[in-house]
């Protein structure tokens, strides 16, 4: 017989490993140990909660939690392993998703055995006292309410940053939807569930309560989260995995579970920090993102014309530059040009003795940290890579900046007040002695607004893939 306090001692264990592995999350360098750590503290808490369940009760399904790991485990390899980087917002955003929903369903599988069991606890038996079952309910209700929204919620924000859902072979634009009568609807539907929730907890036996709670709560993640587009989408997908976690504190509350109870809180604190850490790059408060509507994504039309420049002209230009930033964008993830971006950086610190800086932008490309990542597995250097506030005062000053796959967020149309860019600090590229834009065509990017840039008459225009432009430009340099 195993002594309880092993039991305790396994949670203990786990949830340090939590916490450890989310500080070395904080740095690029150690974030891989951060993400094992966290792997281990997650695989020590399943074995621990299965010893629990042998302990206390003596009844395991196994063949449902050896089916379950099973399948979920090959579902979860064959998404890692088959996803591109590009597609790693979408997985992100699905698998915050899959959270809320997780924490949802063991909500719902609980109130319907307490609807059963009437007043005892479902797990001993044991009559709860009025009080208790009160509370419990409450936590039942707010799981629900938090992981449907989050489930509902992530899945549209999911289309949303992949651009559309294919149906029937045919490619529908995911909406962006949101008159300001939408706002009062919002609140009038988030009180009556909270009512719902009251309602159930003094009647617990009406099952009609926690269907209205699951229908209510799904439509209300779909509401706040179809206004959301442009430059918004980061902080409501990092607020969709804070609440991810918060669902889950609150079901480790319902059945007892310190470590749920942990690694929810964790998850719930830390996705809220990132929130407001979004919201400060994009200069708005949460309350403006998730009823002001600066979304309208529909794209612009282009009607001007400019030029093309090509990798010759481009490479005789930097050979008298003495500093380039460079700054990456989602252009750059797409074509994976990372690697011959370090190149082009190598080279001109070889050939010309040229001061290469890396210029980040907090919600450049598709996810926290995207250009990030990109870059450190191009074996970038993490001291060349600077924050916008500090590098935006150097541009002045730089010879020549090269744009790899950046819209958004070197678009001058952020400084006026209107559209959905308007307020995000952008890198001050346009201050820049001279531009270079490496990407497609003049088409805009996520927030679907014109880019005043391109037709300046400093700006030249490297129209191609990012990768294949990238290693003409490195052919060009190596030939002067
Ligand atoms: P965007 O504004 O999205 O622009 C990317 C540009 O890359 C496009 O204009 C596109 O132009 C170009 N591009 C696409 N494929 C390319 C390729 N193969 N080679 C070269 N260029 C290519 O990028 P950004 O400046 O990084 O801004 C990010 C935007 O996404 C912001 O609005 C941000 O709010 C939003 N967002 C960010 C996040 C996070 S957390 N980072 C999450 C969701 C949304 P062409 O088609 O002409 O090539």
């Amino acid at each position: 017989m195993i002594d309880a306090a092993y039991i305790d001692i396994g949670y203990l264990f786990s949830a340090a490993l939590f916490i450890l592995g989310l500080k070395k999350l904080g740095h690029p360098r150690t974030a891989p140990k951060g993400n094992q750590y966290g792997m281990m503290g997650m695989g020590l808490a399943i074995i621990t909660t299965l010893v629990k369940l042998e302990v206390e009760t003596g009844i395991i399904g196994w063949e449902f939690i050896g089916g379950g790991l099973l399948i979920g485990s090959l579902i979860g390899y064959v998404m890692a392993v088959r996803v591109q980087m590009t597609g790693m917002p979408e997985l992100v955003a699905l698998f915050n998703g899959f959270g809320g929903a997780a924490s949802a369903l063991v909500a719902l599988s609980e109130a319907l055995e307490r609807i059963n069991v009437g007043s005892s606890d479902p797990a001993t038996g044991i009559p709860s006292d009025p009080l208790t079952l009160w509370v419990i309910w409450i936590a039942i209700g707010l799981s629900a309410l938090v992981g449907w929204m989050t489930l509902s919620g992530s899945i549209l924000a999911m289309y949303k940053l992949k651009g559309g859902v294919s149906i029937f072979g045919k490619w529908i634009r995911t909406p962006t939807w949101g008159p300001t009568w939408l706002n009062p609807i919002k609140v009038i539907l988030l009180f009556t569930v909270f009512a719902l929730i009251y309602l159930s907890a003094i009647e617990p036996g009406n099952t009609d309560y926690v269907w209205a709670i699951v229908g209510l709560s799904s439509l209300l993640g779909i509401l706040i989260v179809i206004p959301i587009g442009g430059a918004d989408m980061p902080v409501v997908v990092s607020l969709l995995n804070s609440l991810s976690g918060i669902a889950a504190a609150f079901t480790g509350f319902i059945i007892g579970n310190s470590v749920l109870i942990i690694a929810g809180s964790l998850v719930g604190a830390s996705g809220l920090i990132l929130t407001f850490i979004m919201c400060k790059a994009m200069n708005r408060t949460l309350l403006d993102v998730l009823f002001k509507s600066f979304g309208g994504s529909t794209k612009e039309t282009v009607t001007r014309t400019k030029m093309g420049s090509d990798a010759d002209e481009v490479a005789m230009m930097a050979d008298g530059a003495q500093n380039i930033i460079i700054v990456p964008g989602y252009g750059m993830a797409v074509s994976q040009a990372q690697h011959q971006v370090k190149a082009f950086a190598d080279l001109m610190a070889a050939k010309f003795e040229t001061e290469v800086k890396y210029a980040i932008h907090p919600v450049a490309g598709r996810m926290p940290g995207h250009m990030n990542v990109l870059l450190a597995e191009a074996n970038v250097p993490y001291e060349q890579l600077i924050e916008m506030d500090e590098i935006n005062p150097e541009f002045p000053d730089c010879d020549m900046c090269i744009i790899v796959g950046a819209n958004d967020t070197v678009n001058p149309a952020a400084r006026s007040d209107e559209g959905p860019l308007a307020g995000m600090p952008i890198m001050d590229c346009d201050k820049a002695r001279s531009v270079v834009f490496i990407k497609r065509s003049l088409s805009v990017g996520y927030a679907g607004v014109d880019n005043d840039l391109f037709y300046e008459d400093k700006t030249m225009m490297l129209f191609g893939d990012g990768k294949e432009m990238m290693t003409q430009l490195n052919a060009a340099i190596k030939e002067l």
